[in-house]
């Protein structure tokens, strides 16, 4: 199918120039912003957000009835649809299949110490690399829930990003975004109403919640279980909503469960404990990716070599 992008349209060229200022390279984009908020993005009237959207009717062939679903598939490329985000550690993008999934929220559970904050701080960082190196060429937002943002650890790992990309020029300290949310209210009112903001004024292509269970674990009673669902749900419904709208990865730490029950349907096995992703069923529901690392005696140089002659190591290293 041919695709039409934004230099197709008969329209003002200086429309195009202001969209493409506004960082809105592609129909697809034009389509899921509402008319004020492309307006204010574009810094365009509300007169010439009408002639674009008649110009994009007028190019994708008004003779016939077409559904919005036929315009995207006309509009976008494929690799529009699905991006991947590098986890900045080659056995983990291995693993994935490239990184995790942009859009969707990539859950990220495990024990205390398993490297859940270590993988996110990465994360942050390779947000910021081009393309060719599994970025996406923006910034990140950390969310912290529990305890303070760790400042020094995240400086000693852009260093050593610095380093091994050979890049001295950039300071990768700069694009990161720091929040904290101590209870569910203040992360609700970060998640609807500035995070809103800060994606509209700023190229921001990655949110961290570390962690999403400290909150939710602590402010509900077990006899406030629906409460706690219903909550959830709506939070896991606006961070889809972000992810899709704005093109941002969604990470959200999650802690661990022992399983109790009989039933070990979506467990894994942790040193002999069954154990499954905090929060519950509604909070699973609302996840696109779910990921679980755990500790093991390995180390990577070890690895390789017990691979070498084992071809299992790798997994036991990456199980997720
Ligand atoms: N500055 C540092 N340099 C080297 N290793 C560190 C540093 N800070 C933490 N670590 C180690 O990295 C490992 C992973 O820690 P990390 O904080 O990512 O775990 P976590 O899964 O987020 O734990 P928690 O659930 O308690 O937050 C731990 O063994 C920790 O001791
Ligand atoms: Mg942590």
């Amino acid at each position: 199918m041919q695709m039409v992008s934004i230099t197709d349209l008969d329209i003002d060229q200086k429309i195009i120039s202001c969209l493409r200022k506004g960082r809105i390279t592609t129909i697809p984009h034009i389509l899921v912003l509402p008319n004020e908020e492309l307006a204010a993005k574009a810094h365009i009237t509300a007169e010439d957000v009408s002639k674009l959207r008649e110009a994009i009717c007028r190019k994708l062939n008004p003779q016939q009835p077409c559904s919005l679903l036929d315009i995207w598939k006309q509009t976008c490329h494929p690799s529009f649809l699905h991006t991947k985000l590098s986890a900045g550690c080659q056995i983990i993008d291995d693993t994935l299949k490239g990184g995790l999934l942009v859009p969707g929220i990539n859950e990220i559970s495990g024990e205390s110490g398993s490297g859940k904050t270590q993988i996110a701080l990465q994360l942050c960082l390779t947000v910021q690399l081009d393309v060719q190196y599994g970025g996406l060429q923006g910034g990140a937002l950390f969310i912290s829930t529990e305890d303070a943002f760790p400042t020094k650890r995240l400086h000693q790992l852009a260093h050593h990003m610095q380093k091994r990309l050979k890049s001295q020029n950039e300071n990768l300290m700069d694009s990161i975004y720091i929040e904290h949310a101590a209870d569910v209210e203040s992360l609700k009112t970060l998640v609807n109403q500035r995070i809103p903001t800060l994606l509209m004024n700023s190229n921001v292509r990655l949110i961290v919640i570390d962690s999403i269970a400290a909150v939710f674990r602590v402010e509900y009673t077990v006899n406030e279980n629906l409460e706690r669902s219903k909550a959830l749900a709506e939070l896991g419904q606006r961070l889809h909503i972000i992810s899709h709208k704005y093109r941002v990865a969604i990470v959200c730490i999650n802690q661990i469960s022992d399983v109790v029950s009989a039933d070990k349907v979506g467990s894994e096995d942790i040193g002999g404990r069954r154990v499954i992703p905090a929060l519950g069923l509604s909070w699973a529901n609302a996840v696109t990716v779910r990921l679980m690392v755990m500790r093991t005696p390995y180390t990577v140089s070890q690895l390789r070599g017990a691979a070498a002659n084992s071809g299992n190591a790798q997994q036991d290293l990456t199980k997720v």
